[in-house]
């Protein structure tokens, strides 16, 4: 096919144009109420985290979450990243093909594993989770992040509010654990191997998903519409979240401490301060199967 001068200059513009837009405004968590600025979405109506509260939340869902794949070791290795914003494993396909998908609870259709990162405090016992349940904060709050499989991709699923599904799981320091996560600690001591920013180490041991899970309880979780928590803020995510805290060590969630961001300043409490719910409803799910 022939292109004619002017078509070709205009498509190798656009092109250019496309690779400037993904080198995106910078953000911080020194001042959140400043990403509206270059993020409009981020001042919208739906955004998360919110605080999640026992007796105003509808108790009525009924659909427990559907987990496949979960049990599945991922095919290959999994890369861990320290963005400067946080530690993020994108996800690879399991040894069976398929990714790891989730159905039920407040969804309609499937969504499939995508990545997985976390939020967390600062020394001294400055706890960091997103969410809150009836105003307490966890110290750590694990993302595990899905996309809708109806969309090619996370940048056109975060186009639609029925785009995203976040799983959370809390994590709670105490000092004598009696349970033990083989496979968080696997990713809780490769973090000082990414201390500064922009830096990324492989994880040679072979996960499942369900080493992200722990032993949560998964019957039992708060459920609404919302935004992801960091720019652009798109409101595309529909949330669980799993009340019910892991118990981990202080010695293993430490090392979150150690990781910087792009500046060299330390990377502690990357979490954002709570949104309002507004005209949203909660739901919550308890207990059965
Ligand atoms: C990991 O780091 C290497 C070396 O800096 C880089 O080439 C690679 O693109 C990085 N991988 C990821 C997934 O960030
Ligand atoms: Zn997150």
């Amino acid at each position: 096919m022939v292109l004619r001068k002017p078509l070709l200059l205009f498509l190798q513009l656009l092109a250019a144009r496309q690779i400037a837009d993904q080198s995106a405004p910078q953000w911080d968590y020194r001042d959140t109420n400043r990403w509206i600025a270059d993020y409009p979405t981020c001042g919208g109506s739906q955004q998360s985290p919110i605080n999640l509260d026992h007796y105003t939340s509808i108790g009525s869902l009924k659909p427990a979450l559907k987990f496949r794949n979960y049990a599945q070791p991922f095919a290959g290795r999994l890369t861990l990243v320290n963005n400067g914003h946080t530690a993020d494993i994108v996800l690879p396909e399991t040894v069976r093909g398929p990714r790891p998908t989730i159905t039920g609870g407040l969804l309609d259709g499937v969504y499939e594993a995508q990545s997985v990162h976390f939020h967390w405090g600062a020394p001294g016992g400055a706890r960091g989770s997103e969410h809150t349940v009836n105003g307490y904060r966890y110290d750590v709050e694990i993302h595990i992040v899905h996309k809708n499989m109806k969309y090619g991709n996370a940048q056109e699923a975060m186009q639609h509010p029925d785009g995203l599904a976040v799983l959370a799981v809390m994590i709670n320091i105490v000092d004598i654990p009696q349970t033990y996560y083989p496979g968080l600690n696997i990713v809780f001591n490769s973090l000082p191997r990414v201390r500064a920013a922009n830096t990324n180490t492989t994880i040679i041991n072979q996960l499942s998903l369900n080493h992200f899970l722990g032993d949560v309880d998964t019957r039992n979780f708060f459920a609404y519409r919302g935004s992801l928590t960091t720019p652009p803020c798109s409101e595309a995510v529909t949330w669980h979240v799993f009340p019910r805290p892991l118990l981990i060590s202080r010695e293993m969630i430490q090392r979150f401490f150690e990781l910087r961001q792009t500046n060299g300043a330390p990377l502690w409490n990357n979490y954002r301060p709570l949104q309002a719910l507004n005209r949203r409803q909660v739901y919550r799910r308890k207990g059965g199967i």
